[in-house]
């Protein structure tokens, strides 16, 4: 297990965790009435059951309990919901189990997508079964939240929590449909505040991690909608090195102000992140070599590069091969974006910008810069840990938390520089202008942090 996810998990054994029924997903909403366990449930549970288990030593995995769900049919395939009980038999054997567990019930909540007999789990939330909740909208709410009981948060802190909550719920303008979400997510809010607090006690740089638009999702939800696990799976298609440039780095470089850069933009509810990464960097690239910032439509990527997945993960180096063999890129307005896989509309009397060829670029941070400075914006892949609580400042993630072999989010490079000392690369993101700064990460420079050199690339514009 990453270390990272290993801090999650056991603040997840800390704090425990409470069920709903709920559904975050709006294209999910709808479906059929729910059914018990019907044989073609079964095979749809047996995956999540596996995908659950996997990982896990014999003798600590979990089997399944009572099941019920209900199906969703579109074109490509069929959409499962499953609420699932699943036990868990004690483990008292450290050889086995890192920490002894007692003998538990987990109520889970899975979403498996079924196309052409493959399955994918997109949603798993689990909790342990005796969790107890309380009334969210009861204003003296003097009781305990809904954590494990043998471990209640001092009254203070849920009180402080609730009216932070309500702020959010507020800023964000956030809606749940019953009672028991608003519940639930308050109870993710709270596990999230503590985990963004040791976050932050752990990071190296100046960043402030706490309440941000993701504040009431699950770790878990938000690695499945907002990130990329492709990159860190698959390597993509291998390109050629690019030539080292030859002057040294300036001290400092900003694309924006250079007017190559275009606004942040939304990848919304969508994996979509390198389809943003390699716009960005198209449209520094046909700025820098014809003269015109145009921005440029990710949607006919997630339509018609047939080499990526859509919102469920792409690579840039097989996007820049699709640019490449689709005949160019339409621009925004043309080819808007959707933020879901639609059918391929692209005609190449649209394309307004054409590309010759991608590379590889150098991992020296150095080089980067240097290459970042007379060249463009660069396409990166990062390891995301942290960013679902990013705020402002320099993140710089201690290395065992954000290690570079877990790379699963793309963004641009627009400029580097130093902040009181602290060197920074300037990061631009597609989470939309209301996360970060503006829209924009800022990244320690010159460590390797969270893999920010090791997966960097361009397309080239002849
Ligand atoms: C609010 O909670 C308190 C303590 O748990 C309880 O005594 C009171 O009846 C509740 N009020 C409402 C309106 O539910
Ligand atoms: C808040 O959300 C509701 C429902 O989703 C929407 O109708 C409304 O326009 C939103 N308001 C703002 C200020 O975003
Ligand atoms: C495809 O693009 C053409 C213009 O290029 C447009 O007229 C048409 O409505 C589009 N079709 C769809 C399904 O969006
Ligand atoms: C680059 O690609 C464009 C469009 O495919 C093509 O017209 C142009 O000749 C290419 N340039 C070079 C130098 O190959
Ligand atoms: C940026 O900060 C680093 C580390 O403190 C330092 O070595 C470097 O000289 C600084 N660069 C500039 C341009 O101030």
């Amino acid at each position: 297990m990453a270390p990272w996810l290993r801090l999650l998990w056991l603040l997840g054994l800390l704090l425990g965790a409470a069920p709903t029924s709920a559904n975050p997903y709006p294209w999910a909403s709808g479906a059929e009435a729910w059914e018990p366990l019907s044989p073609e449930l079964l095979g749809p549970a047996r995956f999540a059951l596996d995908a659950y288990n996997r990982g896990r030593a014999a003798g600590t995995r979990a089997g399944l309990g009572a099941v019920r769900g209900r199906v969703r049919r579109a074109s490509r395939g069929s959409l499962y919901s499953l609420e699932a009980t699943l036990e868990e038999s004690a483990c008292k054997d450290p050889m086995v189990c890192q920490l002894p567990v007692s003998k538990k019930t987990l109520f889970c909540i899975f979403e498996v997508l079924e196309e052409l007999g493959k399955h994918t789990l997109l949603r798993r939330d689990c909790g342990p079964v005796d969790t107890k909740v309380t009334d969210l909208r009861n204003e003296t709410f003097n009781s305990v939240l809904p954590l494990s009981s043998k471990d209640p948060l001092p009254e203070e802190f849920s009180m402080k929590m609730i009216s932070i909550f309500k702020n959010f719920v507020a800023t964000y303008n956030r809606t749940y449909e019953s009672k028991k979400e608003a519940q639930w997510r308050l109870s993710v809010f709270t596990r999230n505040m503590v985990l963004a607090q040791r976050i932050q006690a752990l990071d190296h740089g100046t960043a402030q991690y706490g309440v941000t638009k993701f504040s009431d999702l699950t770790e878990e939800e938000f690695r499945t909608i907002y990130l990329n696990p492709l990159l860190r799976e698959e390597p993509g298609k291998k390109m050629h090195l690019a030539k080292a440039v030859r002057d040294p780095a300036p001290l400092e470089w900003d694309w924006r102000k250079k007017g190559a850069v275009t606004e942040v933009k939304n990848q919304r509810m969508c994996g979509s992140c390198w389809a943003f990464s390699v716009t960005g960097n198209v449209e520094g690239q046909w700025f820098l070599n014809r003269g015109t910032l145009l921005s440029l439509s990710e949607q006919e990527l997630l339509d018609c590069d047939k080499m990526d997945k859509a919102c469920m993960g792409g690579f840039p180096s097989n996007a820049y091969l699709a640019i490449k063999s689709l005949g160019g890129l339409e621009t925004e307005d043309d080819y808007s974006y959707q933020g879901h896989m639609k059918a391929c509309n692209f005609s190449a009397k649209k394309a307004k910008v054409y590309i010759n060829d991608s590379v590889e670029l150098s991992k020296n941070e150095q080089k980067l810069a240097a290459w970042l400075a007379v060249k463009g914006p660069i396409s990166v892949a990062i390891n995301a840990f942290g960013m679902q609580f990013y705020r402002h400042g320099i993140a710089h993630p201690l290395r065992p938390l954000c290690s570079p072999w877990f790379i699963d989010h793309a963004m641009l490079v627009v400029g580097y520089g130093n902040r009181s000392n602290v060197p920074f690369w300037a990061i631009k993101n597609s989470w939309g202008t209301d996360w970060g700064e503006e829209g924009y990460y800022y990244l320690h420079r010159g460590s390797g942090a969270c893999g920010v050199n090791i997966m960097a690339s361009s397309a080239v514009v002849d």
